[in-house]
Formats: C-alpha cells, sequence, structure tokens
C-alpha cells in the first residue's frame, strides 16, 4: 500500500521535530557543561543521540514505503540560556510532552488514512514517550530532592554522567 501524501507529510514532519529536539538537547548539554554540570551535560548529550536516533527511524521508514522524505531546514533551539538546572530540566520535559502531542496527532493521521502499517510502526514511538516523560519527570524529582544541598546535587550530576547510550534500534518491518 502507497502511503498517502497526508500521512508522508506527517511522517517527514515528525521526523524534522525528532531533529530539531537533537538540536535542543544538544543546546542544554552546552549550557550545562558550561554552567558546572558535566555530568548532566553529558546526559543530555546522550539523549542528543537518542534523538538522532528517532529521525532516522522515521527517515528509514519512509524509504521503506518508498516514498519521498522532505528535508527541512532544522530550526535553532528556541531557548539557549536557562536559570538552573532544574529549569533546563523542566524545558525538557514540556518539549517531551508537547512531542508526545505531536506523535499522537501523526498516529490520528495514519488511522484516518486507513494505514495501519504506519500506525503499528509509530507504536514504538508511543510507547517511547512513556519513557522519555518519565526519565525528565525523575530528573526533576532527583533535583528538587537535593535542592538547597549542594553536596547531594554533585553526586546526582556525578551519577547522571554514567548515562549508556542504548542505541536501541527502532524496529524496522522487512
Ligand atoms: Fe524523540
Ligand atoms: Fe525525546
Amino acid at each position: 500500500m502507497r502511503m498517502k501524501e497526508e500521512v508522508r507529510q506527517a511522517f517527514s514532519t515528525q521526523m524534522n521535530r525528532e531533529y530539531y529536539s537533537a538540536f535542543l538537547y544538544l543546546q542544554m548539554s552546552d549550557w550545562l557543561n558550561q554552567n558546572n554540570w558535566p555530568g548532566s551535560a553529558y546526559w543530555m548529550y546522550v539523549q542528543y543521540k537518542e534523538e538522532l536516533a528517532h529521525a532516522q527511524g522515521i527517515f528509514e521508514y519512509l524509504q521503506y514505503r518508498g516514498v519521498e522524505v522532505n528535508i527541512d531546514k532544522i530550526a535553532k533551539p528556541e531557548q539557549q540560556e536557562w536559570e538552573s538546572v532544574l529549569a533546563v530540566f523542566e524545558s525538557a520535559l514540556a518539549h517531551e510532552q508537547q512531542i508526545t502531542t505531536w506523535i499522537n496527532e501523526v498516529v490520528d493521521i495514519a488511522a484516518d488514512a486507513g494505514d495501519k502499517a504506519a500506525v503499528l510502526f509509530l507504536d514504538w514511538y508511543v510507547v517511547e514517550q512513556v519513557e522519555e516523560e518519565a526519565n525528565q519527570e525523575n530528573n526533576i524529582d532527583n533535583i528538587k530532592a537535593g535542592e538547597g544541598m549542594a553536596g547531594s546535587l554533585r553526586v546526582w550530576d556525578k551519577h547522571m554522567g554514567k548515562r549508556e547510550f542504548s542505541g536501541e534500534a527502532i524496529p524496522m518491518p522487512g
């Protein structure tokens, strides 16, 4: 079944949003590094790589379906400065919540077009968003728990630096 134009467009747009997410987290990583949160800066760098993988997954899927991919400009991150390490992670959570809304919209577009295969492919992204939001909520909780205790925030930051890139492959059909 050839992918319908509205589904192709929605997938391409979502690919661009994932690349934007990567750039946003790269910007956050830079801010964190400049503001003496090296572990968190590394955590965000790993997050950048995860977002690249999300974008690449969509690209590969569009190629698999044999349709053209819209390669668009990636916008400069809206924000380059944050008030605190807490503010960085609150921004990240808000961004993930927005991404969740968008992915759900893409699912609806694919479902309305009767493209069950595309809906099934997007399942991975729907599940992934639950983890993405939970990760950021967890980071926020940990920062709040350490607020006012410089020592414990340092320990937390060190722990953040131990994140490993899972490099989880997005399941492709065929
Ligand atoms: Fe993503
Ligand atoms: Fe994400």
